[in-house]
C-alpha cells in the first residue's frame, strides 16, 4: 500500500472516469501529495489529495499552477497525462473544429503540461511522465482520425522525451499506456451486439477495467519500473498483438 511513498503526482483529467480512479489509488499508495487537475471543481477529499482547476490548453494557467505545486512541495516526481476529450466523426465529414479541438487538448495539452513540468524533474533528475493513448494510437479506428491521430502522437513524442530528458544521467522516464475496450459508461452505452463483435476479437474474451488501466499506470508512475522508458503498455487483453 506504500508504492508511491514520498511522491509527488500530478494528475490532469482527475474529475471523473479514468483520472479520478488514478487520483484515488495513488493516495492509496501513500503518495505524499496527489495534486488532481481538471478543467471542471472536483469534489473528493483525502488528507494527501490537493485538487486544482486546470486546463491542458491553457498555458498561462498551467505555469501558475506549476509554480504553486513548486513552491510548497519543492518538485513534482510523476505527471500523469491523462486529460482527453473525443470529437468523432467520418474522415471525409470531419470538420476542422473537431480536428483542432481534439488536437488541442490530447496532442498539444500534453505538450503543453509536459513542457511546464519537465524543467522541474529535470532539475532534480528524477522523474515518471506516463501518458494515456489508446487502442486507436496503435491501430486506428473508424471514425477516429483525429484522435488516433493525438493518441499516435502521444507515443512519438513520449520516446523522444525518454531520450532527450535523461541527458545527462537524469533518471527521467516517459512512457504511455494504451488501453482497449474498457468498461466505462460510453461502453455500457453500446448496443449488446456492438460488444459481442469487440468481445470476438478480444482472446480473453471480455472487456477491461478502470482497475486494469490503473494497476498499468501505477506500475509504471511507481520505481517498479525504473529502467523502463519510451514504452507503450497496451491494456487490451490481447486485441492488439
Ligand atoms: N475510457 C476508455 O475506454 C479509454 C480507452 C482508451 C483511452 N482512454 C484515454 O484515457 C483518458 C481518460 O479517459 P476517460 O474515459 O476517463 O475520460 P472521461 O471523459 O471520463 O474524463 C476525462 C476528464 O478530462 C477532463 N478534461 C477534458 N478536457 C480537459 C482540459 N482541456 N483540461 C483539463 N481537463 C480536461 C474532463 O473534465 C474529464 O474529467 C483519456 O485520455 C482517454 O483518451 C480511455
Amino acid at each position: 500500500m506504500d508504492r508511491l511513498k514520498g511522491k509527488i503526482a500530478l494528475v490532469t483529467g482527475s474529475a471523473r472516469g479514468i483520472g479520478r480512479a488514478i487520483v484515488e489509488r495513488f493516495a492509496a499508495e501513500g503518495a505524499e501529495m496527489v495534486i488532481s487537475c481538471d478543467m471542471v471543481e472536483t469534489e473528493y477529499s483525502e488528507s494527501n489529495v490537493k485538487h486544482t482547476i486546470l486546463n491542458v490548453t491553457d498555458r498561462e494557467n498551467i505555469k501558475e499552477v506549476v509554480k504553486k505545486i513548486v513552491e510548497e512541495f519543492g518538485r513534482i516526481d510523476i505527471l500523469i497525462n491523462n486529460a482527453g476529450i473525443t470529437k468523432d466523426g467520418p474522415f471525409v465529414r470531419m470538420t476542422e473544429d473537431q480536428w483542432d479541438s481534439v488536437i488541442n487538448v490530447n496532442l498539444k495539452g500534453v505538450f503543453n503540461v509536459t513542457q511546464a513540468v519537465a524543467p522541474v524533474m529535470t532539475k532534480k533528475k528524477y522523474g515518471s511522465i506516463v501518458t494515456l493513448s489508446s487502442i486507436a494510437g496503435l491501430m486506428g479506428n473508424i471514425g477516429q482520425t483525429n484522435y488516433s491521430a493525438t493518441k499516435g502522437g502521444v507515443i512519438s513524442m513520449s520516446k523522444t522525451w525518454a531520450k532527450e530528458l535523461a541527458r545527462k544521467g537524469a533518471q527521467i522516464r516517459a512512457n504511455c499506456v494504451a488501453p482497449g475496450f474498457i468498461e466505462t459508461s460510453m461502453t455500457h452505452a453500446l448496443p449488446e451486439k456492438v460488444v459481442e463483435g469487440m468481445l470476438e476479437r478480444i482472446p480473453l474474451k471480455r472487456m477491461g477495467t478502470v482497475t486494469d488501466v490503473v494497476n498499468t499506470v501505477l506500475f509504471l508512475a511507481s520505481d517498479e519500473s525504473s529502467f523502463i522508458t519510451g514504452e507503450t503498455i497496451a491494456v487490451t487483453g490481447g486485441m492488439v498483438i
